[in-house]
């Protein structure tokens, strides 16, 4: 059996013809979606995503505002940004870039962006409404694995899910979202015993766990769908998944390749956000 591509970009591509138009009509009553990008220090990586946030917005027609600041920034000066953009009517959504410098602490400035502009969903009560299933802005990463699986009419329902990863950011998060779908979630982790009995009952297996090319044909069973959302850098320069794409490709119904799969939902599900996010403030259905 051969494992059909599942496709993040062309899933990506669709998902922002239709924003545009949304924006058009929002534009149009005179709300032009607006997201804020927060960027403290110089950092490589960090630099690449905020540009392509920034160019993924203007080309949605979407307002943006880049704010970078240097490595020394005080956390009172950022909280003091933060509280400005909280109170700024052309300003939909506020993502501060991760990770911060050491010396700011990252809880105290996630708290005190207004939860109605947290498109990131990294708040903690954004979270909690997460977990009581209530409405929330959805954090990015998770919300683009669903939406790849019920884009390519994957049935989540009744389905076993197991994700390997318990980040705040994916893992936590993404098993939630399943559950949400009437998945029956199994999570597993660096710590857990027997790993390869519990991914071998997967139905859907999501791996989160940061280690290049940890998931090889021995943890799967065959026709899984198989969600990779690791992103490591190879000493060769190479970007690798968290599973061994080619090692388990013919076992798989559908799987996700590094790059080209989860990642570019990422920034996709973040102008999703933002356009929600204006919506929900300015009472737009
Ligand atoms: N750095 C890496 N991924 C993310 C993300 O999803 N959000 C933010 N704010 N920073 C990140």
């Amino acid at each position: 059996m051969a494992g059909s591509l599942m496709n993040g970009k062309t899933v990506s591509a669709a998902m922002r013809e239709e924003m545009k138009q949304e924006v058009d009509r929002l534009t149009a009553k005179g709300v032009q979606p607006g997201l804020a990008v927060v960027l403290v220090g110089e950092d490589a990586a960090s630099q690449v995503y905020v540009n392509s946030k920034h160019k993924t917005c203007l080309e949605l027609g979407y307002y943006s505002e880049v704010h970078r600041l240097p490595a020394d920034t005080t956390e009172s000066d950022l909280l003091a940004l933060i509280e400005t953009l909280n109170g700024q009517s052309t300003i939909h959504g506020i993502l501060v870039q991760l990770p911060l410098p050491k010396h700011i602490n990252e809880k105290a400035v996630i708290d005190s962006i207004a939860v109605a502009k947290d498109v990131d969903g990294f708040h903690p009560v954004s979270v909690g409404n997460l977990v009581i299933g209530d409405e929330s802005l959805l954090p990015c990463t998770p919300a683009g694995v669903i939406e790849l699986l019920k884009r390519h009419e994957v049935e989540i329902a009744g389905k076993h899910a197991v994700v390997i990863g318990r980040s705040n950011i994916v893992g936590k998060p993404v098993s939630l979202l399943l559950q949400r779908e009437n998945a029956t979630v199994t999570m597993c982790h660096s710590r857990t015993a027997n790993m390869k009995e519990l991914t071998r009952q997967a139905d859907i297996l999501v791996v989160a766990i940061g280690r290049a090319n940890f998931v090889d044909r021995s943890f799967l069973k065959p026709g899984v769908v198989v969600i990779d959302v690791g992103m490591n850098r190879l000493d060769n320069g190479k970007l690798a998944g968290d599973v061994d794409f080619e090692d388990v490709k013919d076992l798989c119904a559908w799987i996700t390749p590094v790059p080209g799969g989860v990642g570019p939902m990422t920034i996709t599900m973040l102008m999703y956000n933002t356009l929600k996010a204006a919506k929900r403030i300015h009472q737009i259905t």
